[in-house]
């Protein structure tokens, strides 16, 4: 599934694009289908803007030339996975810790393609996946307290092959964050988390996605379809 909705998120580039990198396994796959297609000469003069040490590293490794994001006015197109996507297009993000720099990019480009297996598709946000909040390192304890005042119960994300927590490409924290009820208003719940004193930035992404690609199993056969945003 993750494989032809990475096929089909290269189909929508073309040559000569300024193009976001994300990260997560779906991504991965998608810029390794886009170094194909670059090596093949079917996609010419594309540069990306890399969203995390992981696409960074893929992208180095694969001659995708890498341009930086503080010099440019804007991406012409950031294609990224989810950890949850609604009927409205809104997101969780970050289950690989790069939401901050993902959401940057997001922000920055003209249009936000999202490539999910059927698995990510939710009627609300946070009833399973938790939110993934990036905090300063010495602020994790106080943040959880301000959220569990919210009816949030968080933990502090832990390293597996490291002991201790893991630490984000920016030097942070994570806490993982699930409310009672699950979001019913991630607008809201974005700006009232990213107003907690020591958080950086939460995985809400809200009115950024422009297109979901969504790949599912039909009669054993692996195929994309393209959802319309519910209003
Ligand atoms: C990383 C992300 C990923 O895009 C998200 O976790 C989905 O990953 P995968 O495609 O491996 O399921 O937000 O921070």
């Amino acid at each position: 599934m993750k494989q032809v909705v990475a096929d089909a998120a290269i189909r929508e580039v073309k040559s000569d694009m300024i193009l976001g990198l994300g990260s997560g396994s779906t991504a991965a796959l998608m810029i390794k289908s886009l170094a194909n297609e670059i090596r093949s000469g079917k996609l010419k003069n594309i540069k990306g803007v890399a969203t995390s040490f992981q696409s960074e590293v893929l992208a180095l490794e694969l001659d995708i030339p890498l341009i930086d994001l503080a010099s440019l006015p804007q991406i012409d197109l950031a294609i990224d996975g989810a950890d949850e996507v609604d009927p409205g297009f809104q997101l969780i993000k970050g289950g690989g810790a790069c939401h901050v720099r993902e959401k940057l990019v997001a922000s920055k480009a003209n249009q936000l393609l999202i490539v999910v297996d059927e698995t990510k598709l939710v009627q609300n946000l946070n009833q399973s996946f938790p939110l993934p909040v990036e905090v300063l390192p010495n602020a994790w304890k106080q943040v959880q307290e301000v959220i569990s005042e919210m009816n949030g119960s968080s933990s502090l994300r832990m390293a597996t092959k490291k002991a201790g927590p893991v630490v984000s490409d920016q030097g942070n924290l994570i806490l993982d964050v699930l409310f009672n009820d699950g979001i019913k208003n991630p607008k809201d719940i974005e700006m009232k988390i990213n107003n907690i004193p020591g958080v950086l930035e939460n995985g809400l992404f809200v009115d950024l996605t422009d297109k979901v690609l969504v790949g599912k199993i039909e009669d054993n056969i692996p195929v994309v379809y393209s959802p319309s945003r519910a209003s």
